[in-house]
């Protein structure tokens, strides 16, 4: 069905088979936390279907890298500093890209935190004000503040970023996995409502990506073969699997999909 409604093409160099989704040409879309990993795989595959991207984390170099990499592969790019967990900054952030962006289509919240590894029992409370803050609760507010100027270009769409961790629970990451299982509710609880003004509500929930944040997942061998165990495609993730499943939920070719949690773990079983 995917295949019947994208463009497949021989890439002249690669020669590897490429597929191009609907055009997001004359969309803005905001991506958080984009100047590594998931969210940069995220902002490069928006870029490349023709929207202006805007790119922002929470240290100037990082940001600076990130626009510089974007620029070399022509896409479209203003990036800023946003620590999404700081309201001033959340403003700033969309405030900065109306100014100089026209407006909103898209918003792909993806940063996470996790500061706390071992037995859920001895998680503080601090420890549980700073996840739901930065994982759960910003994804939340920023949506409040995109959606009135969504609303303005007649729609838009927003992609949370989850984890497979929301839905069994990873040993030692009780508080981050139960962030992540919030983001599931938190993506049907917005889907009607937003419906009504013809905005779409989805998210993803990538398996083990190898990224700087799961490194510790990976770089011991043994830990990593026992991933390996629960997959059935056999390699761990990379950020471009994910970048390209986001930029399809904010393309045409998903626009009747809302309200809907697409796992991205290359085969392992995810049940609530
Ligand atoms: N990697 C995995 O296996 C995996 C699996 C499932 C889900 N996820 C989810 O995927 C998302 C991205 O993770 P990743 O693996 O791509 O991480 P990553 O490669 O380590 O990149 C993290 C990015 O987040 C930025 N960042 C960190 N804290 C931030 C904050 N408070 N506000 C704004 N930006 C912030 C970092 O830049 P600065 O340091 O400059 O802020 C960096 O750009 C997270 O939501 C994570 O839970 C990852």
């Amino acid at each position: 069905m995917l295949r019947a409604v994208t463009k497949c093409f021989l890439h002249p160099v690669a020669g590897r088979r490429m597929m191009s989704y609907s055009s997001l040409s004359g969309k803005v879309a905001i991506v958080t936390a984009s100047t590594d990993g998931i969210g940069l795989a995220a902002a490069q595959a928006l870029g490349r279907s023709g929207a202006h991207v805007v790119v922002s984390s929470r240290r100037q170099a990082n940001v600076d890298k990130a626009v510089s990499q974007l620029r070399a592969e022509n896409i479209q790019v203003t990036g800023t500093i946003c620590n999404v967990g700081n309201k001033e900054d959340r403003e700033k952030l969309i405030n900065m890209t109306v100014e100089q962006c026209g407006g909103i289509d898209i918003l792909v919240s993806n940063a996470a935190v996790n500061p706390f590894f071992g037995n859920i029992l001895e998680s503080t409370d601090a420890v549980w004000t700073k996840i739901l803050d930065v994982n759960v609760k910003s994804s939340f507010l920023l949506t409040k503040l995109v959606v009135p100027h969504m609303e303005k270009r007649g729609g838009g769409s927003v992609v949370f970023v989850s984890s497979v961790a929301g839905y069994q629970p990873i040993p030692g990451l009780g508080p981050y996995s139960v962030s992540k299982t919030a983001l599931l509710g938190l993506t049907r609880a917005l889907a009607p409502e937003l419906a009504q003004t013809n905005i779409r509500v989805n998210c993803v929930a990538p398996g083990v990506i190898k990224t700087r944040f799961s490194s510790a997942l990976w770089q011991s061998e043994e830990v990593a073969s026992e991933f390996l165990k629960m997959l059935s495609i056999k390699r761990l993730g990379k950020p471009e699997d994910i970048g390209g499943v986001i930029a399809f939920l904010c393309s045409d070719d998903a626009s009747y999909i809302t309200g809907e949690t697409i796992t991205v773990t290359g085969g392992i079983n995810c049940r609530l």
